[in-house]
């Protein structure tokens, strides 16, 4: 059973793992438990009652003084009584004091999964439970409901804060989640930092009796900060010790808090960045915050993400993709930037599809006074001049040749040189009589704002429609700074971020409702914004404007942890790099590519016969592997953290295999190379570049690896199983 209440103990069960919680004294809602599949144990005696000097205890435990709140493991802790670790919910209530005392009010199981209110969350699951706290002096309700996929050993939480007192109140905090794991050993955080061209580095570090904060304030999710995180035994590995991820499912300014106190209890609350948040909640009305969703693993980091992905790709992304495979594209932003014309896009489309490339997809450049990245932005009407006769002629001219069309837009932008700007200067995010900050020459459009909503939608919806366009490229090139919205009262302009991510779901809700088959690539400067809200949305999402083959290595290893394969956008882009200046073999930058989507982002028409011929063996090689690709297990052999000769990972999707080694700069007198592999059967035989080796051998031993022939080379392997 997925779900017990047993008296006052609540039993998540998961294939795999336990979450326990339970009403304790006073109505209290203390966290027992989360890890290994319990059989049918009640966790409650990890609650000791103690007295830590200093805290507080409640005034209705009357002449009980061991029930520190500071030291009990909360579910959903209260603000201002005496618990003094961070808080899950600030309420500044209507006689201005912060507080609240959370205290069990009921519970009910719940037959279908509620919508999480204007956000994506994980799809249909029958097994929920909502429990409801209140506080013990106004009527204050806060449903903390649990959704359980029991498959995937994933669970979500996501709170409903309802106001039934007759007076506005204010949230100035709403976390998702928070509870308090006893830590009885070392645990360390696993986070993904980064900056433009340089996502999800992952970094490590031990949990000590300190707080560590992950997050962002940019209104999007960022590149500096990815929203997910993984707490694990210090000595966890690929292949052993424990470690749970957490992710929310949220595309705006986040925070991850994780403090461990001195009795060693690591609390880890999730949400919202409370940074400038402030939000009104009048009498009836209710605040839901975005979903977390987390799962947990005893046997390491590859059981953990394969877990992982599979639950993202069957529970988040659209079912629509779900057996789908995206188009192998040609970009033409590495290929011409902004300086092309209809003649050269279709030149290029030509010699793509005769090498068997599936979609051209036109980037930026394609629209009305859009000749460098200081104009245009905010009126999407195509550049005449570009496109004389129009964009639907080009684009049937595309179609025409059987292939795809793909058209970048940045939706929530507007540069100053626009028709919109000239018209709508209020639809901008910006203060009064303040100059707002430029980024990238570019200002913010106020998605908190309906008409704004409406303006894009119907500009967009057009030419969807009018070029029956297939795929989007979906950018978003800007942190958010100037937080005003001049469509909202002054009290409510600390609600202007969240409304802002509630406006840009609104959008995407509609346009892929509209338009149920159209594929939308995110991207956000590359990958800024790779996170499962905008999954929810995009069954794919441009993971960095990096493209050169080895710095990708680390980009794909670090998102990996927290995503599926087949969601991440790769290509094959230009030597020397455009980013680096490094030089690649073709080859290596194909077997990069191939670790995601896949396409090319460079003028093919520059291309060597010998080069187009690699090309298209590249495609043949790609689409004859992507069913294991998309759908197969994912393991990391070696870190490139680690390793400085090589990076090595490996798909497996029952009998078929596909093994990746890239190598960075040739070391001479190298040590021969084994590679172990995972997944195998270990009494079963693999085929494996015409030499056949049993899988224990291939597990324990590792496969001979050929020392390279020159720097950057790289090699793609296929196993085989050939019998028992
Ligand atoms: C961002 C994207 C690039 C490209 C440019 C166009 O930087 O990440 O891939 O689309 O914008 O301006």
């Amino acid at each position: 059973m997925p779900i017990i209440v047993k008296e006052n103990l609540f039993t998540l069960n998961t294939k795999n793992t336990t979450y326990q919680f339970k009403v304790g004294d006073f109505g209290y809602l203390y966290h027992l438990y989360y890890g290994p599949r319990l059989f049918d144990e009640d966790m409650s005696y990890v609650i000791i009652p103690r007295e830590q000097g200093f805290s507080g205890v409640c005034y209705d435990a009357k002449m009980i003084r061991n029930i520190s709140m500071d030291l009990m493991p909360q579910e959903y802790p209260s603000t201002g009584v005496g618990d003094f670790r961070f808080s899950a919910l600030g309420i500044i209530n209507n006689d201005g004091s912060r507080l609240v005392d959370l205290r069990f009010y009921r519970y009910e199981i719940l037959e279908t999964k509620p919508k999480v209110k204007g956000m994506p969350c994980f799809r249909e699951t029958n097994e929920c439970l909502k429990v409801v706290l209140k506080d013990r002096y106004k009527d204050i309700y806060v449903e903390l409901l649990y959704s359980i996929y029991p498959e995937n050993d994933l669970i979500t939480r996501s709170v409903i804060i309802l106001n039934k007192t007759k007076e506005n109140i204010i949230l100035d905090k709403a976390m998702s989640v928070s509870f308090d794991m006893q830590a009885n050993e070392e645990y360390e955080l696993l986070s993904f930092y980064g900056a433009h061209v340089k996502e999800r580095m992952l970094e490590r570090q031990i949990i000590k009796h300190s707080a560590y904060e992950i997050g962002s304030n940019r209104g999007t999710s960022s590149h500096q900060q990815n929203p997910f995180v993984i707490i694990a035994s210090k000595n966890a590995n690929e292949d052993k010790g424990e470690a749970y991820i957490f992710s929310l499912v949220y595309s705006g300014s986040h925070l991850f808090h994780i403090e461990r106190n001195i009795y060693d209890q690591i609390r880890i609350a999730i949400g919202i960045s409370p940074e400038g948040f402030r939000y009104n909640v009048a009498p009836n009305e209710a605040f839901y915050t975005p979903e977390v969703a987390f799962s947990y693993s005893n046997a390491g980091f590859s059981s953990l993400t394969n877990n992982w992905h599979k639950a993202i790709s069957k529970h988040l992304i659209n079912p629509r993709f779900k057996d789908y495979y995206s188009p192998i594209l040609i970009n033409n932003w590495e290929a011409t930037y902004m300086d092309f014309t209809e003649e050269k896009l279709l030149n290029l489309a030509k010699k793509a599809k005769s090498l068997g490339i599936e979609m051209l997809v036109m980037d930026d450049g394609w629209f009305k006074n859009r000749l460098s990245d200081i104009s245009g932005l905010g009126d999407w009407e195509v550049n005449t001049d570009k496109f004389p006769n129009g964009l639907s002629s080009f684009v049937d001219k595309i179609h025409n040749l059987g292939m795809k069309f793909g058209l970048w837009f940045e939706p929530e932008m507007i540069s100053e040189k626009s028709d919109l700007y000239e018209k709508h200067k209020e639809w901008v995010l910006m203060a009064p009589n303040r100059e707002p900050m430029r980024s990238r020459y570019q200002l913010v459009l106020d998605l908190s704002n309906d008409a704004v909503i409406d303006y894009i939608y119907d500009k967009m919806a057009k030419i969807i429609s009018e070029t029956n366009l297939e795929y989007i490229k979906w950018d978003m090139n800007r942190s958010i700074s100037d937080v005003f919205s001049n469509n909202l009262p002054i009290e409510r302009q600390g609600e202007v971020l969240h409304r802002y991510v509630l406006g840009l779901y609104k959008l995407l809700e509609r346009l892929t409702t509209d338009f149920p088959d159209l594929i939308i690539e995110g991207c956000s400067g590359g990958g800024g914004r790779f996170d499962l809200g905008m999954l929810y949305y995009e069954p794919q999402i441009w993971t960095s404007d990096n493209t050169d083959a080895y710095e990708r290595l680390f980009i794909h290893y670090g998102t990996s942890f927290g995503y599926p394969i087949r969601t991440m956008g790769a290509h094959v882009s230009a030597a020397p790099n455009h980013q680096t200046g490094r030089v690649t073999p073709l080859k290596t930058r194909g077997i990069v590519a191939s670790h995601g989507t896949f396409g090319y982002e460079l003028d093919l028409l520059k291309l060597s016969k010998l080069e187009q011929q690699e090309i298209k063996n590249q495609i043949k090689e790609y689409v004859k592997h992507r069913k294991i690709i998309y759908n197969g297990n994912y393991y990391r052999l070696s870190s490139p953290y680690e390793n400085d000769f090589y990076t090595s990972y490996q798909f497996q999707f029952g009998n078929s295999g596909l093994l990746y080694v890239c190598f960075t700069k040739i070391k001479v007198a190298a040590p021969q190379i084994f590679i172990r592999l995972k997944g195998l059967d270990k009494i079963g035989h693999y085929k494996i570049d015409n030499k056949v080796y049993s899988g224990l051998q291939l597990m324990q031993i590792g496969l001979p690896i050929k020392a390279p022939i020159i720097d950057y080379d790289s090699l793609c392997l296929e196993i085989k199983k050939v019998r028992k």
